[in-house]
C-alpha cells in the first residue's frame, strides 16, 4: 500500500452508552445464529429415536438449517439494500420464532425439516445483517470492537445451546421439543428490542432521509461529528455508481475478492470441525463419553474467553495483526494435532491442549475479524449485496467442511485431514499479509475512498 494510498484514521471522539446498547440488541441476532446452529447437537439422540431416522435422514435434518442459511444470506442483501436493515432484521426475529415453535410442535419429519430450514433463513440473513448494521451505526474508533460483540454473542449462543441440551435432556419424551422451542423466548425478545433501535444512518442517507440519519448520528457521536459524518457519507454515496456492476469494477473486485476469500478461509481452516465434532475428536483420541463432553465445554469456554480478548484488542492492534498471529497459531496447533494422531501420542493432555490452542487462536482472530472486515470493506450502496455474496460463500464452505470431515477422517488419516486445514491456515496467513489492507480507525467512507483510488491506479 503506497503512502498516498493510506487510509487516514478518523478523528472521532464521539461514543455513547446509546450506541453500545443498540449494538447489543443487534448482536442478539448473533446469539440466535449461534444457538440455532448448535442446538441440533443436543437433540440428535432424541429425534433419531422419535422419528426412527436413518443416517441419511439424520444428515438431511442436520443440513436443512445450513441450506436455509445459504438462501437467507443470498436474499438478505438485496432486501436490506431495498427495505432497510432494521426491517429485514425484524423479519429474521420472526423467522427464528416461527422456526423454534414450528420445530417444537412438528408432527412429522417433513415439518421438522421445513421448520429448521425456516430457522436457517433467519440465521443466514442475521449472520450478515447484524454485523453490517453494527458497522453502519458505530463510530470508527470502536467499530471493530462493536462488530466483534456479534461474535461474542454467537459464541455465547453456542454455549447456551449446549447447556440447554444438557439441562433438558432428562425431560421424558418431549425433551427435544423443549430444546428447539426454547429459542422462541430470545427470538421474541429480539423482535421487541429491535422495535426500539433506529434504522442504519448510512442506509437512511442513501434513501435521501438525511434528517433522520443526522438525528441518529448526533445521538451516537455528538452534533459536530454527526454533521461532518453526514457530509462524508453523502460524498461517498454521490461517487458511487448506481448499479450492481459496480461490484465488479477493478477496486471493488479486490474488495469483493477479499470478502469472499476470507469468508471461505474462515471455514476451510476447520473451525466447525471442532465446533460440531469436538466430542468425536476427543473420543477418537481415547476419551470416555463423559470426559469428551467435559472437554467440549472447556473448548466452548476457551472460545468465549479469547473472543473477549479479541474485542479488547481489535481496535488497538488492528485487524491484520490479529489475523496474522491467529492464522499462524491455528496452523501450528493443527499440525501438532495431526502429528499427535499420526504418531499415536494420544495419552496425556496433548490433544485437548492442541485443540484448545487452535480454538483460542481462531476466537482471537478469524472468528470475529472476518465478520468485522466483511462488514466494513464495501461501499454503502452495495454493502448489502456484497456482504450477501461473501456470506453465501461462507455458508457453502461451512456445509462442505461439515459434510466432508467424517469422510476425510475415515479415508485419509487424521494427520492428512488436519494437515490440509493447516495448509489452509498458511494460505490465510499469506493472503492477509499480501492482500488485506488495515482498516482500523478509518470511517467506512475513508475505506471506500481507498478502493476508489485503487480503481484508478
Ligand atoms: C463462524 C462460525 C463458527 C463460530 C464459532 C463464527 O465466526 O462464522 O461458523 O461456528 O465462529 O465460534
Amino acid at each position: 500500500m503506497g503512502s498516498d494510498n493510506e487510509i487516514k484514521p478518523a478523528d472521532d471522539s464521539g461514543s455513547t452508552v446509546y450506541v453500545f446498547l443498540v449494538c447489543i440488541v443487534a448482536a442478539v441476532g448473533g446469539l440466535l445464529f449461534g444457538f440455532d446452529t448448535a442446538v441440533i447437537a443436543g437433540t440428535i439422540p432424541f429425534i433419531t429415536k422419535h422419528f426412527g431416522l436413518s443416517a441419511t435422514m439424520l444428515g438431511l435434518t442436520v443440513t436443512s438449517v445450513l441450506v436455509g442459511c445459504v438462501f437467507g444470506a443470498a436474499f438478505a442483501g438485496t432486501f436490506s439494500d431495498r427495505f432497510g436493515r432494521k426491517k429485514v432484521l425484524l423479519a429474521c426475529a420472526a423467522l427464528f420464532a416461527v422456526s423454534a415453535i414450528g420445530s417444537a410442535i412438528s408432527r412429522n419429519l417433513a415439518e421438522l425439516i421445513i421448520a429448521r430450514f425456516i430457522g436457517g433463513l433467519g440465521v443466514g440473513a442475521a449472520s450478515m445483517l447484524s454485523p453490517m448494521y453494527i458497522a453502519e451505526i458505530s463510530p470508527a474508533r470502536i467499530r471493530g470492537r462493536l462488530v466483534s460483540l456479534n461474535q461474542l454473542t454467537i459464541v455465547i449462543g453456542i454455549l447456551v445451546a449446549f447447556f440447554v441440551g444438557f439441562w433438558l435432556k432428562d425431560i421424558p419424551d418431549t425433551n427435544w421439543r423443549w430444546m428447539f422451542g426454547s429459542e422462541a423466548l430470545p427470538a421474541v425478545l429480539f423482535l421487541l428490542f429491535l422495535l426500539a433501535v433506529p434504522e442504519s444512518p448510512r442506509w437512511l442517507t442513501k434513501q435521501q432521509r438525511e434528517d433522520e440519519a443526522l438525528a441518529i448520528l448526533t445521538r451516537v457521536g455528538g452534533q459536530n461529528r454527526a454533521k461532518a459524518e453526514i457530509v462524508e457519507i453523502k460524498d461517498a454515496i454521490a461517487h458511487e455508481e448506481n448499479s450492481i456492476s459496480q461490484l465488479f469494477h477493478p477496486g471493488m473486485r479486490v474488495a469483493l475478492t477479499i470478502g469472499v476469500v476470507l469468508a471461505i478461509l474462515q471455514q476451510i481452516t476447520g473451525i466447525n470441525v471442532v465446533m460440531y465434532y469436538a466430542p468425536k475428536i476427543f473420543a477418537a483420541a481415547g476419551s470416555t463419553v463423559n470426559a469428551s463432553l467435559l472437554q467440549t465445554v472447556v473448548v466452548g469456554a476457551a472460545n468465549l474467553i479469547f473472543t473477549l480478548v479479541a474485542i479488547w484488542v481489535v481496535d488497538k492492534f488492528g485487524r491484520k495483526a490479529l489475523l496474522l498471529i491467529g492464522s499462524a497459531g491455528m496452523g501450528i496447533c493443527l499440525t501438532l494435532l495431526g502429528g499427535a494422531f499420526h504418531y499415536g501420542k494420544l495419552e496425556g493432555p496433548w490433544v485437548l491442549l492442541f485443540v484448545l490452542g487452535y480454538v483460542a487462536c481462531f476466537a482471537g482472530s478469524l472468528g470475529p475479524v472476518v465478520w468485522v472486515l466483511m462488514s466494513e470493506i464495501f461501499p454503502t450502496r452495495i454493502r448489502g449485496r456484497a456482504m450477501s455474496i461473501s456470506t453465501v460463500c461462507l455458508w457453502i464452505a461451512c456445509s462442505l467442511i461439515t459434510v466432508t470431515f467424517p469422510i476425510m477422517l475415515e479415508k485419509l488419516d487424521a494427520m492428512v485431514t488436519f494437515g490440509i486445514y493447516a495448509v489452509m491456515c498458511a494460505v490465510t496467513f499469506l493472503f492477509v499479509l499480501l492482500v488485506v489492507p488495515e482498516t482500523k480507525g478509518k470511517t467506512l467512507e475513508q475505506i471506500e475512498k481507498y478502493w476508489m483510488k485503487q480503481k484508478r491506479a
